[in-house]
Parts: structure tokens; sequence; C-alpha cells
């Protein structure tokens, strides 16, 4: 059993002038125990859509959700989960600890627990120094810590985080990851968006790539990158002339150089040139 599974999803809105707008097409995916999953996507890709209707958010037009076996009609799926949404708002008049012992009893842990756990996780999310100071002060970065802080608190099996690094400073960033990375030691399966290539390729373990709600692409890391050399790049100059580059694949290599050489070009670099995770994702994209 997966933990996290989805069949046939979909979902259309209505805008303004009540046009339906296609958000999701029949997206399937399912995510394993102890998976870390990047869905990857662009604005508007329906990433929020989906992360929505997991969570019981919104009501999809068709198909299935299942959390650990449990159907995400079922709030009882959602007692597993840490969910981070897209743009975190708390109850401004609180200070960060007394929203994280508002969240801890909304999950029926003891008080004790919430204490002890709320000191926690405001030092993992190097928010200690401001846990008693009012929210309403807190800058953008904080607010998102504190929405990641407030998903960690019960310590739940699955994390949902819809773009988790969105906000922050590359020092914020690199918390996250390290935060997302601990919780894979610790076997928790973790699910987030990100329009960020590089976010996925430090601590995914597969990434499933959506471009107008449909899910083009499901690979893992390793398999993206290792795909590998995609060409070489000559540079050269012919005589008195600036220099040039040219792009020849694996097999034009060869008959290219002869001809630069036999043309009197002098070669100054052939460098292979890698596919990467960016470059992956707007091919994915471009294409779709
Ligand atoms: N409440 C809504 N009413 C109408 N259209 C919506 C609504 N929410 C999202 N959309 C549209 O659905 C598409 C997917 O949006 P969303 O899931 O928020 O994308 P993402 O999170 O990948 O940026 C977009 O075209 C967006 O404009
Ligand atoms: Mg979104």
């Amino acid at each position: 059993m997966s933990a996290l599974s989805i069949t046939g999803l979909s979902k259309t809105y209505r805008d303004k002038k009540l046009q339906k707008v296609n958000a999701l097409v029949g997206l399937d995916l399912a995510v394993a125990h102890g998976e870390v999953f990047g869905f990857l996507g662009p604005n508007g890709a329906g990433k929020s859509t989906t992360i929505k209707s997991i969570m019981g958010l919104l009501k999809p037009t068709a198909g299935t959700i299942q959390v650990f076996g449990v159907t995400a009609k079922d709030p009882e799926s959602r007692r597993r989960i840490g969910y981070l949404p897209e743009n975190p708002s708390f109850f401004d008049f609180m200070t960060a600890r007394e929203y994280l012992k508002f969240v801890g009893s909304t999950y029926g842990m003891e008080l004790s627990a919430i204490r002890n756990e709320s000191v926690r996780v405001l030092e993992l999310l190097d928010l200690t120094q401001a846990a008693d100071r009012p929210i309403r002060g807190y800058s953008k970065g904080m607010v998102q810590r504190l929405g990641l802080a407030q998903a960690l608190v019960h310590d739940p099996d699955m994390y949902i985080l819809d773009e988790p690094m969105s906000g922050l400073d590359p020092i914020g960033r690199a918390l996250v990851k390290d935060i997302i990375r601990d919780l894979k030691q610790r076997g928790k399966t973790i699910f987030f968006s990100t329009h960020i290539t590089a976010d996925v390729e430090a601590v995914c373990d597969r990434v499933g790539v959506i471009a107008k709600g449909v899910l083009e692409s499901v690979d893992t890391v390793d398999n993206i990158l290792e795909k590998g050399v995609v060409g070489y790049a000559i540079r050269f100059c012919r005589a008195e002339g600036a220099e040039e580059e040219q792009l020849v694949s694996r097999e034009e290599l060869d008959a290219t150089l002869r001809q630069l050489l036999e043309s009197s070009a002098v070669i100054k670099t052939v460098e292979p040139k890698r596919k990467d995770m960016e470059s992956f994702f707007l091919s994915v994209v471009l294409r779709s």
C-alpha cells in the first residue's frame, strides 16, 4: 500500500465569467512510505489544487485520494499529516508559542507534550527568540518558518508542504532542506510542491513534473540526472577570427573536430554538456 495514492484526480473551477478552468486533468500518483516526492511545476500548473484536494479543503470534480489507506473525504485521514499551506497566515494577535499550543490541542496532544514539542520545533526553526512575541510583528520568512513549525508539532508520519522554501532567504532554505532530510531519516513521507528545480535536486527521491493540470513526467532524481551527457560544446577560432562555439552530438563529434582541424581552425575547448534538472524541467514544460 502506498502512503499517498491519487487516482484520476480532476478539478474544474469556474472563473469570474463562469467559464470552465480545467486546473487538474486525470492525475494519477502514488508516493511510497518514507519517500521524499517533489511536485514540480510552473505557477498555475495545479500544484495547490492537488494539495488542497489531499487536505480535503476543496472537492475534486473527479477522482479518489487515499492517505495511509484512508479516503481523503474522511477527516481521520488528516490526523497523520503535517500540512503547510501555500500562504500561511495565523491569528496574528497570538504568539508563536500560543499558536503551537492551539494547533497541538486540536490534534488532542497532552499539554506537557505540546510544551516539549513546541520547544523542540521552535528551536529547530530558529524561532525561540521570537516565540513569545505576537506573530503580527514577524517577517515573511518568520511566518513561513512558523508555518513549518506548526506542521511538525504533532510529529506526524506524512508531510504535505505547499512551496515550503518560498519567501525564505538562503539560510532559511538550507534549514528547510535539512529538516526534510532529517524527516526522511526518521522514515517520514514527504510530498512538497515547488517551482525551483534546485530544491528538488537537493532533497527528493522522485520528481513529478506538472504543467497545465497534467502530470507530464514522474521519475527518480538519479535517473533524470544520470541520463547524463546530451552533447558537446566545441569552442574554436578560425584564422584571425573571433572565438566561435558549436554544439554537436556524440556521433557528430569526431567528424566535426576533423573538419575544423582540416580547415585550420584552432580548437580551444571541447566540453561535455550535461542535462540538469533545470533543462529537464524546461523541456517537459515547454512541450506541454
Ligand atoms: N478558486 C479558483 N477559481 C478559479 N480558478 C482557480 C481557482 N484556484 C485556482 N484556479 C486556477 O487553477 C489553475 C491551477 O491553480 P493552482 O493549483 O493554484 O496552481 P499552482 O499551485 O501550481 O500555482 C490556475 O489556472 C488557477 O488560476
Ligand atoms: Mg500554488
